[in-house]
């Protein structure tokens, strides 16, 4: 457990940047707004470290020290995503250097370089003083290693690093030089000195370069993460450890695999109100940090594993908005309170936020929090204390798994490769295909776990492939293996057309799966901005068709004009025991809706609760003793659903339906049966 019983409710504390008799305030606010953990230390170096080797850790202890005595407790955090100035000018060389060849300057945070020897001795240095000092602190709950690690470089240290990496890959050159097709223009090397990382050239840059610099990148912020989580567990082995992940394309980390080497998948979210709806990215963004998690639990190796906090797909919301300001969204009232119980229905251990109290200078001197510059005397002030209320109320619910019939294959390293710029469509990305996947889901009523190729399927219904680019042969393997076994998956289009090394498979696409959906793809026509083809079942398609030539499938959907008049869009194919459903175009929301809906419910799978209303999200937790229906009412209106139970929101016993006001959120332990 992380907390003992009660969900994790907080956020990012910098005491580093107000007086000591804030401090006291602020335990006293934190209480009030019954607050269990706060994030400390995360870009304190200087103020740890303030010249090298003098230390000031006195004004810390005092903190964690008020914290405690409060009942708070800490994740403390190593500081090493911002290095203080004096380092960076003893170190010039542990700077970060840019694609370009530009060499970047102190002035923000994450100015260094993860692969300069310098910058990790210092890291392991301030690592080893804190785990020293506070391994015995009695409000330390949990490590938090540095901050969102997500950074590049291309220095000489970087470079050498890649070469390293690229020789435990491959070995040898020749298996380099072919993995990178460096055959085409020249580009074939004779000494592993000239590999170097993908910097800026004069036109496309190798694909297969571009993947591979990204996986290194992944491996080598993994290692520097190991090598601080290493320091920490040998001198807390109870303790657990975690690193706030933080999402988006640019993005060079595996989350996934990552998720086997910390205790608690932990996650920042930042939704915005531009794209899709704010609700749909707190489903998406809380789905994957639950997949990862899952993931990362098999894949640990870590003895007594059982008993860590994030063993059962748990995982926990590190930071959000208590205000979308920072992103010029509007304002609205109320939106909090739901947004963080979202997250909570969909696993996570608690809501924390960034950031308790709002700094008053500094280059986010207008970010949102808990405390805003107005003071305690404010609108989200009170909201908080009502969050702090209802998260009292519903630790219950951090006993029960998010139920999901549906598994949703996710891949970094397929997001990677769909993102080299010499694809016929740049409108296509493997992120943007899983969030469209995940919302047509979504809005049938079906939860849904996100799944890396190789993960078990038994207990899932449905798996969907949403372009998964790449598909090694174990890849292939695995869906051959579960639809054969009496599986259903709908694939959709620039899934399994490419190898490990992002090079094509050749015969037909989708070269990994055109036996099991009995269809071969002979030639892809991406469709021009605005383009829209009509559907023979009365959808469109848009962004993307191709030419599908039938080999054992049916069609169920064909393309109604255009060239490929006549032409099957979607198909469907028996193999084995099993069904495999092929989608060819970027079909329009309620087209695919149906389509999923179809496939799913073909395949046994049942929607959460079939009779909420539209606008109502309904998401189940079950433990072998209980289960929990979660029902948000994203709406401006009352709602009514049935269901029966104690909502432990009002504590009213519920007979046959709860009334859900406007904006408004029931969690209902279910009456057996359920
Ligand atoms: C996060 C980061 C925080 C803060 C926040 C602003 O990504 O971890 O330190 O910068 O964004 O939204």
């Amino acid at each position: 457990m992380v907390l003992d019983g009660r969900l994790c409710y907080g956020g990012d504390y910098n005491p580093e940047q107000w007086p000591a008799e804030v401090w006291e305030q602020d335990v006293e606010l934190m209480r009030r707004a019954r607050v269990t953990l706060v994030t400390v230390g995360v870009f304190a170096w200087s103020r740890l470290e303030p010249a090298p080797g003098r230390y000031t850790f006195d004004w810390l202890d005092r903190v964690l020290d008020l914290l405690h005595a409060g009942g708070i407790r800490v994740a403390l955090a190593t500081p090493t995503a911002s290095p203080p100035p004096w380092f960076s000018l003893a170190h010039p060389d542990a700077l970060p250097v840019t694609a370009d060849g530009v060499r970047l300057h102190h002035g923000s945070r994450d100015t260094y370089c993860a692969a300069a020897p310098a910058y990790r001795a210092a890291a392991r240095r301030i690592t080893g003083l804190l785990a020293e000092r506070y391994a015995d602190h009695p409000a330390l709950a949990l490590w938090h290693v540095h901050n969102e690690y997500g950074t590049t470089c291309h220095c000489h240290h970087a470079e050498t690093g890649f070469r390293r990496w690229l020789r435990d890959r491959y070995r040898d050159l020749d298996t380099l030089n072919d993995a990178w097709t460096t055959s085409f223009w020249s580009q074939h090397h004779s000494d592993w000195a000239q590999v170097s990382t993908p910097r800026a050239t004069q036109y496309l840059p190798n694909p297969s370069q571009v993947l591979d610099f990204r996986r290194y990148w992944s491996d080598q912020l993994l290692a520097a993460y190991v090598e601080q989580r290493d320091l920490l567990r040998a001198a807390t082995p109870t303790v657990p450890v975690t690193t706030n992940y933080v999402l988006g394309d640019w993005v060079p980390v595996d989350h996934a695999r990552w998720a086997a080497e910390v205790d608690l998948v932990a996650i920042d979210h930042y939704p915005s109100d531009a794209g899709p709806a704010v609700e749909e990215q707190i489903a998406l963004g809380a789905d994957l940090a639950r997949g990862w998690a899952r993931h990362g639990a098999r894949h640990r190796v870590r003895a007594g594993d059982g008993d860590l906090p994030g063993t059962h797909g748990s995982w926990l919301l590190m930071e959000t908005a208590p205000n979308p300001t920072y992103t010029r969204t509007p304002t609205v009232p109320g939106r909090m309170v739901r947004h963080s119980l979202a997250y909570v229905a969909r696993g996570s251990r608690g809501a924390m936020f960034f950031q308790w109290r709002a700094s008053r200078g500094g280059a986010e001197l207008f970010h949102s929090a808990l405390v805003p510059h107005a003071g305690p005397d404010s609108r989200i002030f009170r909201e908080a204390v009502e969050l702090g209320g209802l998260l009292d109320r519903l630790a219950e619910v951090d006993a029960g798994v998010v139920e999901a019939p549906v598994a949703l294959a996710w891949d970094a390293a397929s997001g990677w490769a769909l993102q080299q710029r010499a694809l016929p469509s740049d409108r296509i990305h493997h992120h943007t295909e899983v969030a469209v996947a995940h919302r047509a889901l979504r809005r049938a009523g079906y939860a849904c776990d996100p799944v890396l190729p190789g993960d078990p399927l038994a207990g899932y219904a449905l798996l969907v492939l949403p372009a998964l680019y790449l598909a090694d042969d174990d890849t292939a393997a695995w869906v051959r293996d579960h639809v054969h076994g009496g599986g259903h998956v709908v694939v959709g289009y620039l899934s399994g057309v490419a190898d490990e090394h992002a090079r094509i498979r050749l015969g037909g696409y989708p070269g990994a799966y055109r036996d099991v959906l009995g269809v071969r793809v002979e030639e892809f026509h991406p469709l021009a901005d605005g383009e829209e083809v009509p559907l023979t079942g009365g959808g469109t398609g848009r962004f993307w068709a191709e030419t599908v030539r039938l080999a054992g499938a049916e069609p169920v959907d064909a393309y109604a004009a255009g060239v490929l008049a006549g032409q099957p869009a979607v198909t469907r194919h028996r193999y084995g025991d099993g069904v495999a459903w092929y989608v060819s175009t970027r079909a329009d929301e309620d087209t695919y809706r149906r389509l999923l809906d179809e496939a799913a419910r073909a395949a046994g799978a049942s929607p959460t609760c079939p009779d909420a209303p539209p606008g109502v999200e309904a998401v189940r937790r079950r433990s072998p003793e209980a289960s929990w229906l979660f029902l948000l009412n994203h709406t401006g209106a009352a709602q009514r659903v049935p269901t029966a139970g104690i909502d432990l929101i009002t504590g009213a016993v519920v007979e046959d339906a709860v009334t859900l006001p406007a904006g408004g959120v029931a969690v209902v332990r279910e009456r057996a049966g359920a």
